[in-house]
C-alpha cells in the first residue's frame, strides 16, 4: 500500500501523503499542494475530489455497492423501515427498541406546523413549484426555532437531536401541506400514528373522512423513502456540507440542499422520467424510437433515470425499487402502461452499445415515479418525496461538519480565464 504519492512538475518534485479509507479507497492528500507547489488540481464537478472523510455511507460505483453505516442497502430494504434507517444514518447505530420508540414519539410530537408558520403558505401562489415552497418553508424553521438555529456549532450541537427530529418530521408535514396548498385543500392536523401513515393522512384525508392506508401502501412508502435516505456526497448533500461549513444552522443548510435537489439532473429526475415515459406513451412509441433519439446524445432526449455520476454499474436502489414496482402494483390491483414502457427502455438500453459503452444503467429515479404514482402521489410531488427521504442523510452530514473540530469552511479554488489587467475606459471614450 503506497504511503506517499510523488508529484513531479518539471524540475520540481513533491511528495504527497496517501490516505486509505476503511474500504480500501485511496486518496492523495492535496491539502498542502498549493502551499508546496503553487499549483492547484483542476477537477470540474469534483468527480475525482474528496471533500471530506465521512463515516455515514459507502458507495462502490463500479460494483453497485451501497451501505449505510456498514449495513448493505439490500438488508435494510428487507428488514428495516424508514424511521429506523433514519436513526441509523443520523446516530451511527441501529436503535435499541427503547431508542426506536423514543425517536418515533419525538417525530410524532413535532409532526404539526404551528399556526404562525402556516401563514407563510398564504404568500405562495398555488402554481408555485412544490420544491420552491418546500425550500423556503424549511429555511423558515430557523425563524420559528431560533434556539435550535443559533449559527453557533457548539450551541446547535447541544440541541442537535431535537433539531434533527423536528427537521425530519416537519419536512414530511410541510411536504404534505405544500400539496394541499397547491390543490386548495384545507390543512389537517397530524395524527398519533407512524411516520408514513401520518404523511398519507396529511396528504389524502378529507376533513371528515380519514385516509385509510392499507399496509401494502405504507410498506411501499417506507421502502421508497428508505431507498432515498442517503447517498454519499451527491449534489444536495455536498450543498448541505458546503453551507453548514460556514457555521450556518441545520435548517438553513437543509433549505439549500432542497434547492440543489430540485434540479432535473438530480432529484428532479424522477419527475423528468415520468414526463419522458408519458410522452413516449402519448406518441404510441414502445420506447424504441426514444432510445434511438437518446443515443444522439442531445440533452433534450436524455434517457432520464439512466446514468449516474458514480455508479458505473447498476444502482442497487434501482433494482430494489424496480422489484417493488411489480409487488406494489399487483397488491394494489393496479397496472401502469408506463411501467411496461420503462421495462422496454431498460431492456433495450442494457443491450445497446451506446449505453453499455458509457456504463449507463437505471438509477434510483428510473422506477421510483411508478411507485409514487401507484400510491396516488402526483408527479409534481415526486421530488418532494425525494427530499423527505433524503432528510436523514443531509442531517447526518451537517452533523459531521458541525462536529469536526478541525473542520474548515468549504472554499474551492478556481482557474481564472477571464481578461487580464486593463485600465478603466471613461464613458466618453466607449462605443
Ligand atoms: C440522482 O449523485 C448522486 O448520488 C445522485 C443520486 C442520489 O441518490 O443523490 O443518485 C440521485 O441524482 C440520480 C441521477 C438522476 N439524474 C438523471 O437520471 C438524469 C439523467 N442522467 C444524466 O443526466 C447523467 O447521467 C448524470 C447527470 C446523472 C451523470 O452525469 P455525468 O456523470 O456527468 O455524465 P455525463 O453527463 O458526463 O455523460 C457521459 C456520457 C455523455 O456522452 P458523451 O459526451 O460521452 O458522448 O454519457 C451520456 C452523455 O451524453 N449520457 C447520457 C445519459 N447520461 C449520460 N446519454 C443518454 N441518456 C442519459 N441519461
Amino acid at each position: 500500500m503506497p504511503k506517499n504519492a510523488l508529484l513531479k512538475i518539471d524540475e520540481m518534485e513533491v511528495t504527497l501523503p496517501v490516505m486509505t479509507g476503511s474500504e480500501g479507497e485511496k486518496a492523495v492528500d492535496a491539502r498542502k499542494l498549493r502551499q508546496d507547489t503553487g499549483y492547484i488540481f483542476y477537477d470540474q464537478g469534483y468527480g475525482n475530489t474528496g471533500s471530506c472523510e465521512s463515516t455515514i455511507t459507502y458507495l462502490d460505483g463500479d460494483n453497485g455497492i451501497l451501505r449505510h453505516r456498514g449495513y448493505p442497502i439490500e438488508q435494510l430494504a428487507e428488514h428495516s423501515e424508514f424511521v429506523e434507517t433514519a436513526y441509523l444514518i443520523i446516530h451511527g447505530e441501529l436503535p435499541t427498541p427503547e431508542q426506536r420508540k423514543n425517536f418515533g414519539q419525538l417525530l410524532r410530537q413535532h409532526a404539526h406546523i404551528e399556526t404562525q408558520m402556516q401563514k407563510l403558505f398564504e404568500g405562495f401562489p398555488k402554481e408555485a413549484p412544490a420544491m420552491v415552497m418546500l425550500s423556503s418553508l424549511v429555511g423558515s424553521l430557523a425563524a420559528f426555532y431560533p434556539q435550535l438555529a443559533t449559527n453557533n456549532f457548539e450551541r446547535d450541537l447541544q440541541q442537535f437531536d431535537l433539531a434533527a427530529a423536528i427537521a425530519i418530521s416537519k419536512i414530511r408535514t410541510l411536504g404534505a401541506l405544500v400539496y394541499r396548498h397547491k390543490h386548495g385543500l384545507p390543512f389537517l392536523h397530524p395524527k398519533d400514528v407512524p411516520f408514513c401513515d401520518n404523511f398519507l393522512h396529511l396528504m389524502f384525508s378529507e376533513p371528515y373522512q380519514d385516509y385509510a392506508a392499507i399496509p401494502e401502501v405504507t410498506r411501499a412508502l417506507n421502502l421508497i423513502l428508505l431507498m432515498h435516505a442517503d447517498h454519499e456526497q451527491n449534489c444536495s448533500t455536498s450543498t448541505t456540507r458546503m453551507v453548514g461549513s460556514s457555521g450556518a444552522n441545520l435548517f438553513s443548510s437543509l433549505s439549500a440542499a432542497i434547492g440543489a435537489l430540485s434540479g432535473p439532473l438530480h432529484g428532479g429526475a424522477n419527475v423528468a422520467v415520468m414526463q419522458m415515459l408519458q410522452s413516449i406513451h402519448d406518441e404510441h412509441d414502445d420506447g424504441t424510437r426514444f432510445i434511438q433519439a437518446a443515443k444522439d446524445g442531445t440533452k433534450s432526449h436524455r434517457l432520464m433515470g439512466f446514468g449516474h455520476a458514480v455508479y458505473r454499474n447498476f444502482d442497487p436502489r434501482a433494482k430494489l425499487v424496480g422489484k417493488a414496482c411489480d409487488i406494489v402494483l399487483t397488491k394494489l390491483g393496479k397496472s401502469d402502461p408506463l411501467l411496461a414502457i420503462a421495462k422496454n427502455l431498460e431492456q433495450a438500453a442494457l443491450k445497446d452499445d451506446y449505453f453499455i459503452s458509457r456504463k449507463l444503467y437505471p438509477n434510483v429515479d428510473f422506477y421510483s415515479g411508478i411507485i409514487f404514482r401507484a400510491l396516488g402521489i402526483p408527479t409534481e410531488m415526486f421530488t418532494v418525496m425525494f427530499a423527505i427521504g433524503r432528510s436523514p442523510g443531509w442531517i447526518a452530514n451537517w452533523k459531521e461538519v458541525a462536529s469536526n473540530s478541525k473542520g474548515r469552511i468549504y472554499r474551492p479554488r478556481q482557474l481564472y480565464v477571464g481578461p487580464v489587467k486593463r485600465d478603466y475606459v471613461p464613458m466618453a471614450k466607449r462605443g
